[in-house]
């Protein structure tokens, strides 16, 4: 375990990342998605994935954080190259833009990024299911055999509806997310709060034709980092809407975490495997409820709620902060501020021990956060 910091400390160390990450990525013209926790020398692609948006998005953080026109300018550039990214038919578009062009328009009221966001909640908008009121993930060839489904990690890619609803008025977009979140809750979170990624439904009846798990262990092991947009997700429903029922949601599933994760917060990947502890952990499911939590922290009205998801969030915090970053060791050559293991897909071999660019990005917003509470 590393020693405790101080939250400017902390904040230091993430802003020193944003730094050497970009160091690299500007040489090589990538958008960042994984490191290896033993190197930190980012994997990533020209064109950019899901996870783009995330590397745009800890650009803004930076630029909040730090108040420089020339940090601004950088996220700017960054945002706009994932443009392209408007023509995918895919769910995805949400995490993509939201973590990305909405921020640049939230921090500094960059037009080019207004409209980029407002375009691709347009198109997330369109892509819903209306018969079935729910957002699918848009696999073609599910939908030529008839079939469809609908997974859990798309409550990440709401808050660009909520933000799209609060911009412009549109009830369009409060209608698409309000829906598809009372579906997803109806169909994906058991009594107890245990989350199941995805169902698979007939797109002209919703009938549900079958519920599994693609990243969990099996095909109904309990996947934390489902579990993880789950309370994430809700937690944004409930801030967008004041609905309580989201709030009711984001608790519950956040309680099944905590019951599942163990003594160390920071979650194995799948709170089901058996083979534990000779698995890895994921680190992003930790700063994605952390961050969900964080939302609670803020602006549930309950206080008991209020106070419970604080609580959590410290802990969990507290975790991450002492165990998972780069140790401040003069030996340790990699990189300052690495949230270090991260599994990005167990069951297909890809990133299983690195640092994911997600996990940094919901690092650093539960950072900002955390400064405003105290
Ligand atoms: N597709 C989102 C995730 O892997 O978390």
């Amino acid at each position: 375990m590393g020693k405790t910091r101080t939250p400017d400390e902390r904040l230091a160390l993430l802003l020193q990342r944003v730094e050497s990450t970009l160091t690299q990525v500007t040489r090589e013209g990538i958008f960042p998605h994984a490191a290896p926790s033993a190197t930190g020398i980012w994997e990533g692609t020209r064109e950019g994935m899901w996870t783009s948006g995330f590397w745009a998005g800890l650009l803004w953080q930076r630029a909040a954080v730090t108040g420089k026109a020339e940090d601004a300018a950088t996220a700017t550039t960054w945002t706009l190259r994932l443009s392209p990214h408007l023509d995918h038919q895919t769910h995805d578009i949400g995490f993509v833009f939201s973590s990305s062009a909405v921020l640049g328009w939230e921090i500094c009221r960059d037009p080019a990024c207004r409209d980029l966001a407002l375009r691709a909640a347009d198109r997330l908008a369109g892509m819903a299911n209306p018969a079935v009121g729910v957002i699918p993930v848009g696999s073609q060839a599910e939908i030529a055999a008839g079939l469809d489904d609908v997974t859990i990690d798309c409550m990440g890619n709401l808050p660009l509806l909520w933000w799209a609803w609060k911009t412009t008025g549109e009830g369009r977009f409060l209608e698409v997310a309000v829906s598809h979140a009372d579906r997803t809750a109806a169909w994906h979170v058991k009594e107890d709060g245990r989350i199941i990624q995805s169902t698979h439904f007939d797109p002209r009846t919703g009938r549900v034709t079958k519920q599994e798990t693609h990243q969990g262990s099996g095909t109904d092991g309990c996947w934390a980092r489902g579990q993880a947009w789950g309370v994430y997700g809700f937690a944004a429903a409930y801030r967008a809407t004041g609905e309580e029922r989201f709030l009711e949601v984001a608790d519950r599933t956040a309680a099944y975490y905590f019951r599942r994760a163990g003594d160390d917060p920071v979650p194995f990947y799948c709170f089901d495997d058996a083979a534990k502890p000779n698995i890895p952990r994921d680190s992003s499911a930790a700063a994605i409820t952390c961050a969900g939590l964080m939302i609670l922290a803020e602006h549930a009205q309950d206080p008991i709620r209020r106070q419970r998801s604080r609580d959590r969030a410290e802990a969990l915090l507290s975790a991450m902060v002492t165990g998972y970053l780069t140790p401040l060791d003069e030996n340790d050559r990699r990189p300052r501020g690495m949230l270090l293991h991260g599994c990005y897909n167990k069951n297909a071999g890809w990133h299983t021990d690195h640092e994911l660019v997600w996990g940094d990005y919901f690092l650093l917003e539960v950072l900002r956060a955390w400064s405003r509470l105290r």
